[in-house]
């Protein structure tokens, strides 16, 4: 089992990379791998809205960009089993890095050929002042979720005040999942 973390989260350390840490701890008490991506390092591009917003990234799923490191990030994901979305709220949406990479991302995966179909996705999202945004933020990556035909496992909320009892529903989460928990299973 390969656990992806893919991490919004521009920041090294902070709440945000503790919950990641959290999430880490779990995908290894399952005995799952983990390849960490830290978009904000990759300095990737936005989407260009190629042919008048109708780019061969629709129907042909590929990126005429993704040699910027796009394809890479992308062939990471359809490496792992399930996949860890993490980020910090910034004006009640994911960073700015998270947000633009599934941008074309969402593209990408729209048509026929898809890499995130079917595979699992724990949501997490930690607001930090004042602990607002949350929903819209895990909203917006839940809707690229349906977008993409990626199966939501489960939603997490952590912010300053609720941390230590939330950190321990993260790592619970990655375990469950990693440990081969499928969504709509009774425990
Ligand atoms: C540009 C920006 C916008 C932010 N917007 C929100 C927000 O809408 N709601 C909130 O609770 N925190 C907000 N924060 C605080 C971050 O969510 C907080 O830094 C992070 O979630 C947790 O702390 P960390 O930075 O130590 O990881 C914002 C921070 C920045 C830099």
């Amino acid at each position: 089992m390969k656990i992806c973390i893919l991490s919004g989260n521009p920041k090294k350390e902070g709440l945000c990379q503790s919950v990641i840490e959290a999430a880490k701890a779990g995908a290894a008490e399952a005995g799952a791998e983990v390849d960490e991506i830290r978009l904000a390092d990759l300095k990737l591009i936005r989407c260009q809205v190629c042919a008048d917003g109708w780019g061969p990234c629709r129907d042909e799923n590929y990126c005429r960009y993704g040699s910027d490191g796009f394809d890479d990030v992308r062939a990471r994901l359809a490496e792992c089993d399930a996949i860890v979305m993490a980020t910090p709220v910034y004006w009640g949406e994911t960073t700015e890095v998270l947000k633009s990479f599934l941008d074309r991302l969402r593209r990408c995966e729209f048509n026929q050929e898809k890499v995130l179909r079917g595979k699992q996705v724990l949501l997490i999202a930690s607001p930090g002042g004042s602990g607002n945004g949350l929903l819209t933020c895990l909203e917006q990556m839940e809707r690229f979720c349906l977008h993409t035909g990626a199966v939501i496992f489960d939603y997490l909320g952590i912010n300053r005040w609720n941390s230590d009892y939330k950190k321990a529903a993260v790592q619970a989460a990655v375990a469950a999942m990693a440990g081969g928990r499928k969504r709509g299973d009774t425990v």
